[in-house]
């Protein structure tokens, strides 16, 4: 049985992992519309990801007699400047994901909550891969710099980037 300050926290986790997906959706959205069909793609497959993420939390806390709350979200931000200015948000985003993982992880290790400590070592690999595909992705970026063929080159490759579907 979940305490009621882990089940807040992981409620709380619910609507962040919620909210990263409609961020990436609307940024995939604006990809597509400015013709970059595979920062687009990027982007829609990464929104997924968000919701297999929250989902997984939702079902968890159901599962330990919890009960998931399904929370308004912050509307995302649905303009962007450039493909750069998008994944340097999407980086500062993870890192401020990671952190509420980790803070998380610290409850349960303050509450002996055990079972929920390990649960959460999932998400604790998942935020280092994330982070460190979305450091990756802008450094290409700061070498393409402003060349539109090199813009053009990284659409046609990033998609490589889409993670294999690890979530379950
Ligand atoms: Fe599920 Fe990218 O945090």
């Amino acid at each position: 049985m979940l305490s009621k300050e882990i089940e807040k926290a992981l409620n709380n986790q619910v609507r962040l992992e919620a909210e990263s997906s409609q961020i990436y959706l609307a940024m995939a959205s604006w990809a597509e519309v400015k013709g970059f069909e595979g920062v687009a793609t990027f982007m829609y497959a990464q929104s997924d990801e968000e919701r297999t993420h929250s989902l997984k939390l939702v079902k968890y806390i159901n599962e330990r007699g919890g009960h998931a709350f399904i929370s308004d979200l912050k509307g995302p931000k649905t303009e962007y400047d450039s493909i750069k200015e998008i994944f340097e948000t999407q980086l500062k985003h993870e890192i401020f994901v990671s952190e509420s993982i980790n803070e998380l992880v610290k409850i349960t290790l303050d509450s002996k909550d055990y079972a929920t400590h390990n649960f959460l070592q999932w998400y604790v690999a998942e935020q280092i891969e994330e982070e460190s595909t979305a450091r990756t992705i802008l450094d290409k970026l700061n070498l393409i710099g402003e060349d539109k063929g090199g813009l053009y080159l990284f659409d046609n490759d990033i998609v490589r980037f889409i993670a294999p579907k690890t979530a379950k």
